[in-house]
């Protein structure tokens, strides 16, 4: 059974209230909050105040991912907004280490995603010190893009190295997925969802939540 994190970039922003309702109300487990600054990605999101807001209505994990340049400056004010689990970019981080204690210092779980071309080998020193890897499935800046169909080798692969180590890092899935990838994803080893097209597009994204964690 896969932990479903339903992205809010998908939802209605006019409607957001309603979108934290339905989640709520759903078996979601995580709120996933793509934050974006226009320079590491070519996009802009939402940042600080919203996930304030957002964090009012909601007890389940606020899984934070940073799609910004110099994330380490931002770690207090984003705890301060509600984020639970702060995920910064692998190739944003120079002393990625550091980044990690700060941000596990202030009481959060520490993430690190990595883009498409990243291999997952980069991660072998420093494994036991991240809570989540986030595998992206497409490029960074978007949701509704198209699935990498090499994720699979990426996930299989990082299965093995957090079992040779022995870490109890989770494995997160962030772009494209939809009920036609989620199962394989999840037996190569994905702990974790991402999804937002396929839930705020979905006749009944309350039903589809269920589908994809059951999947
Ligand atoms: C992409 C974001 C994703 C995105 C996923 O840069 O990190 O979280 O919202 O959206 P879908 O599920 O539509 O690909
Ligand atoms: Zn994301």
């Amino acid at each position: 059974m896969a932990i479903i994190a339903p992205s809010l970039l998908a939802a209605d922003f006019l409607e957001l209230g309603k979108a934290c309702a339905m989640l709520n109300a759903s078996e979601a487990a995580w709120f996933h909050l793509d934050v974006m600054d226009g320079v590491f990605v070519p996009n802009i999101s939402f940042g600080l105040p919203i996930i304030e807001q957002i964090k009012k209505t909601t007890t389940k994990e606020m899984d934070v991912h940073l799609m910004i340049v110099q994330p380490e400056k931002y770690i207090t004010a984003f705890k301060q907004a509600g984020a639970t689990i702060l995920t910064v970019h692998y190739e944003a981080c120079p002393h990625l280490h550091s980044t990690l204690q700060q941000i596990k210092a202030q009481g959060m779980k520490a993430g690190v995603a990595l883009n498409p071309h990243t291999p997952i080998e980069v991660l072998k020193e420093i494994i036991f010190d991240i809570d989540v890897v986030c595998i992206m499935s497409v490029n960074p800046g978007f949701g509704g893009q198209k699935f990498i169909e090499h994720t699979y080798e990426k996930v299989t692969a990082l299965k093995q190295l957090i079992k040779d180590k022995k870490a109890s890092t989770l494995i997160e899935i962030d772009g494209g997925v939809t009920m036609d990838n989620a199962a394989k994803l999840v037996a190569a080893g994905a702990d974790v969802l991402v999804a937002g097209t396929t839930v705020f597009k979905a006749s009944d994204p309350i039903q589809m939540i269920a589908s994809l964690k059951n999947c």
